[in-house]
C-alpha cells in the first residue's frame, strides 16, 4: 500500500519544551496527579482535547486581519452566516461564543419542566443545559455503544425500539426534540449512519418531534459514511454533509472542533419563529445577533474554517492520523475502544491495568503514568469523570473506564503519534508497576477538573 502524507505544509512552528523525567515528576506532583492541572508549558504532546486546539491555515490568519469589529451589522457576521447556509444548509443562524452557548439558548427555548430529551449518549454540557431547564435526558443509543469491543461500524446510531418505547411511555407531547450527536464523543467518537438519521427523522416527524443535531464533529461523521455506508463512496464530503443536515430541523455547533477555530459556535434552524425567539435570548447571554460573543475576526476565521473542513483530502488525513495511532496500538495488543473513532483513541484502562480495582482510579493512574513517561497529556474518562450518585453518595461506576488520547486537528505529525505509541507500549510492558490512586481532594461538582490524588 502506498503511503500518504499531510495535505498541507508547515509555515509557522511552535517550539515545544521537553522536560526531564525528574522535572515531569515534580510537575505531576504539583498537579496532584491530575492531567487537567498540569501547566501547558510542562507538556510535550498535548492530547487533552481536540477542542479549540486546531492549527489555523494561512488563509484563516489572513482572514483575521479582515475582521469587521462593528457592534452591529458586521461584514464578518454576514460572511459566517453565508458559510453556514452554504455548507450546512440551514436558513437561520444565531452566533454564540462556543457550543454550550447554543445549547443554553436551545434548551431554554424548547424545554418545559417535566419534558424528556432523548439522545445518543450524552455530552456533559449538553445534558447539563437540558436538566437545568427541567428535562430528563434519556439515552436511546444502541447497546453496542457501551461495549468497547463491538466492531459495529455505526456505534453512534439511535436504537429505534428504545425511541418508540420512550414515545409510547411518556407521549410525544412531552418530547420537545431529540438531540442527535454526530459523531458521539463519549462513545469513542463513533458515527451515526445516514440510514439511521433518515429513519429517526421520519419517525420524529410523524410524531411532531423535532430533531436537533449536535453538529460538533459532523465532518468526521460524514467521512465515516463515505467510507462505510453503501452508496456513498463516490460522493463528496460536502454532499454527504448536506444530506445529513436535511434530516434535521436545526443544530447546535461547537466551532472549536470541525470548524477549525480556537473559539466560536452557533445555533442554526429552519423555523422562523424559533429564530425570532432565539434572537431575543442571544442578546441576554451572548451578545448581539450579529456577533454572539465572537469578535469579528473570530467569525472570519470560522467562515474560512467551515470551507476548509469539507476538503476531502483534509478530512481523509484527519481520520487516518487518528487511525495511524490506534492501529499501532492494536498491532501491539494494547486494549483500545474499537472501531477507532474520529477524534481520539481511547485506551481501555480496565483491561490495561487488570490488577487495579475501579475504585483505585485506573484511568487516572494510566493518564498520570503516560505523562510521566513521555510528557504526553491525556484525559481520564472513567469513574472520576462520572462523579457520585446524588442519592446514595457512592461513586457512579461507568462500564467504560477510559483514557482519551484526543488528536488536535492539523497540529501534530505522525512522528508525534509514533512517540505516543512507543510510550504506551513501554508502559504496557511494565504495567504491573503502575499502582492505583486515592483521591485526596474531591470537589463537589465536575470533580475531574480539580480533583487531587496520591499514589497508593
Ligand atoms: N458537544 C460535544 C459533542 C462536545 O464534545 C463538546 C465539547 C460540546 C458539545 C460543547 O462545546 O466546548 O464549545 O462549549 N467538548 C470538549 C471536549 C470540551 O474536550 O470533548 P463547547
Amino acid at each position: 500500500k502506498r503511503r500518504t502524507a499531510e495535505p498541507y505544509r508547515i509555515k509557522a512552528v511552535e517550539p515545544l519544551t521537553i522536560l526531564t523525567y525528574e522535572e515531569r515528576m515534580e510537575a505531576l506532583k504539583r498537579a496532584g496527579y491530575n492531567t487537567f492541572l498540569i501547566d501547558s508549558e510542562d507538556v510535550y504532546i498535548d492530547l487533552l482535547t481536540d477542542s479549540g486546539t486546531s492549527a489555523m491555515s494561512d488563509k484563516q490568519w489572513a482572514a483575521i486581519m479582515m475582521g469587521d469589529e462593528a457592534y452591529a451589522g458586521s461584514r464578518s457576521w454576514k460572511r459566517l452566516e453565508q458559510a453556514v447556509r452554504d455548507v450546512y444548509g440551514f436558513r437561520y443562524i444565531i452566533p454564540t461564543h462556543q457550543g454550550r452557548g447554543a445549547e443554553n439558548i436551545l434548551s431554554q427555548l424548547k424545554i418545559q419542566d417535566g419534558d424528556y430529551v432523548p439522545g445518543n449518549m450524552y455530552f456533559t454540557t449538553t445534558r447539563a443545559h437540558q436538566e437545568l431547564n427541567g428535562a430528563a435526558f434519556v439515552d436511546v443509543i444502541i447497546d453496542e455503544a457501551h461495549d468497547s469491543c463491538s466492531e459495529y461500524p455505526f456505534k453512534g446510531n439511535i436504537d429505534i425500539l428504545k425511541l418508540h418505547n420512550l414515545i409510547d411511555e411518556v407521549g410525544s407531547e412531552r418530547i420537545p426534540y431529540l438531540c442527535l450527536a454526530v459523531t458521539v464523543n463519549l462513545a469513542g467518537g463513533q458515527p451515526v449512519s445516514m440510514e439511521n438519521m433518515r429513519e429517526v427523522y421520519r419517525i420524529c416527524r410523524n410524531y411532531g418531534i423535532e430533531v436537533m443535531f449536535d453538529a460538533t464533529r459532523c465532518v468526521e461523521n460524514a467521512y465515516f459514511i463515505k467510507e462505510r455506508e453503501e452508496g456513498y463512496s463516490t460522493k463528496s464530503i460536502a454532499a454527504i454533509l448536506k444530506e445529513m443536515f436535511s434530516y434535521s430541523d436545526g443544530c447546535t455547533m461547537s466551532g472549536k472542533k470541525d470548524c477549525l477555530v480556537n473559539i466560536g459556535g452557533f445555533l442554526a434552524m429552519n423555523d422562523e419563529e424559533l429564530y425570532t425567539r432565539a434572537r431575543e435570548l442571544v442578546v441576554v447571554y451572548e451578545g448581539m445577533p450579529s456577533y454572539g460573543g465572537m469578535a469579528g475576526r473570530d467569525m472570519e476565521a470560522m467562515a474560512q474554517g467551515i470551507y476548509e473542513a469539507i476538503d476531502d483530502h483534509y478530512i481523509e488525513h484527519r481520520i487516518h492520523q487518528v487511525r495511524y495511532l490506534g492501529d499501532q496500538l492494536i498491532e501491539t495488543g494494547i486494549p483500545i475502544v474499537r472501531p477507532i473513532g474520529g477524534h481520539a483513541v481511547f485506551l481501555d484502562a480496565r483491561a490495561f491495568l487488570p490488577h487495579l480495582k475501579q475504585e483505585d482510579f485506573p484511568a487516572q493512574a494510566l493518564a498520570a503514568a503516560l505523562y510521566l513517561d513521555a510528557g504526553v497529556r491525556s484525559m481520564e474518562r472513567g469513574i472520576v469523570s462520572a462523579g457520585r450518585n446524588k442519592v446514595t453518595g457512592k461513586h457512579n461506576q461507568p462500564k467504560l473506564e477510559l483514557v482519551r488520547l484526543t488528536i488536535p486537528r492539523r497540529v501534530y505529525t505522525n512522528n508525534h503519534m509514533d512517540v505516543v505509541a512507543d510510550s504506551i507500549l513501554s508502559l504496557y510492558q511494565k504495567k504491573d508497576q503502575i499502582c492505583g490512586f486515592q483521591m485526596v481532594y474531591e470537589p463537589p461538582t465536575l470533580r475531574f477538573f480539580n480533583a487531587r490524588f496520591s499514589p497508593l
